[in-house]
């Protein structure tokens, strides 16, 4: 495995590999790496000849009061496990390379990222997507793998893609989940024992929408209600948002008809969580 620093060596081995004839599958990450993030590395090799990951803690997209220096890193650990899944190439820049002082052009979004986590963070989107138009024009990937983790950002991802024409397809993979059901996050190292516990409320509140959609129950405020009072039981539970959106628009939803995204995000202690589900996926 090679480890790459500077965005020029980057796109250099990234022109010579299609040079040669290969495809390039793209996994981008901001590191301190769990079977989630490995997950998706397994998908890029099935879908590709070479695989790179990148690992960046991307501060344009952490708003003033987050925890952009408290994220945590390990890139000793990080580095051994893209070796043990066979990465080809990681990608470790620094933000100073990334972010030239001049840098003035950035890449929004007007639509899909201003609900959900974009109200709840904003500038949140504009970070990721610009970061992500920059590694896609330095690991120039024929495919790349996000999560369904963050089912907002493959959605605000795969519009860009669509409107400005990246030659890039985007593969989704599924949410990877504890053994109790939490989802995987790089952020659950923030968790105390007490809000461990607590932080099952999440995936116990999609469970139950999940289960009043199968009992026949289409009305988003009752399932919505029924949500909040469920996460209301853990003691330390905040709810930032529960949503139920058009998948594709991401616009609210009355009445159940087609596949609706079921969202929440809730600070749990320290971190604020994210989770979801999909509904009436045919
Ligand atoms: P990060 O949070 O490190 O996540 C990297 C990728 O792993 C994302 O596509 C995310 O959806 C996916 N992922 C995280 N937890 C997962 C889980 N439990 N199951 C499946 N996939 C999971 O998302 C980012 O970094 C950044 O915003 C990034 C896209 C790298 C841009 O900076």
């Amino acid at each position: 495995m090679d480890i790459i620093r500077t965005p020029a060596d980057m796109q250099r081995a990234a022109r010579d590999l299609r040079r040669a004839g290969k495809t390039i599958g793209f996994v981008p990450t901001m590191g301190f790496l769990h079977e989630g993030h490995l997950s998706l590395v397994r998908i890029a090799r099935e879908r590709a000849d070479v695989v790179v990951v990148s690992i960046f803690v991307n501060p344009t997209q952490f708003g003033p009061n987050e925890d952009l220096d408290a994220y945590p890193r390990d890139f000793a650990r990080d580095e051994a496990l893209c070796r043990g899944e066979g990465v080809d190439l990681l990608f470790y820049p620094d933000a100073a390379d990334m972010y030239p002082a001049n840098a003035s052009v950035y890449v929004g979004e007007d639509r899909l990222s201003k609900v959900l986590c974009g109200a709840s963070r904003p500038g949140h989107f504009r970070g990721v997507l610009t970061v992500v138009a920059k590694l896609f024009n330095l690991a120039l990937p024929d495919v790349a793998v996000f999560g369904q983790k963050d089912a907002q950002q493959l959605r605000v991802i795969q519009q860009m893609v669509d409107d400005l024409n990246f030659p890039v397809e985007i593969i989704a993979g599924p949410i990877v989940r504890e053994a109790d059901g939490l989802a995987m996050s790089s952020r659950n190292t923030y968790l105390t024992a007490s809000d461990r516990r607590d932080a099952l409320c999440l995936r116990r509140a999609l469970d139950l929408a999940e289960q009043l959609y199968a009992d026949g129950e289409r009305k988003t405020h009752v399932i919505r209600q029924a949500m909040d009072e469920s996460i209301r039981q853990a003691p330390t539970a905040q709810v930032d948002y529960i949503e139920l959106m058009d998948w594709r628009t991401l616009m609210p939803v009355e009445t159940i008809e087609g596949p609706t995204l079921v969202a929440l995000a809730v600070k749990v202690g320290k971190p604020r969580l994210i989770d979801n589900t999909i509904i009436a996926y045919k």
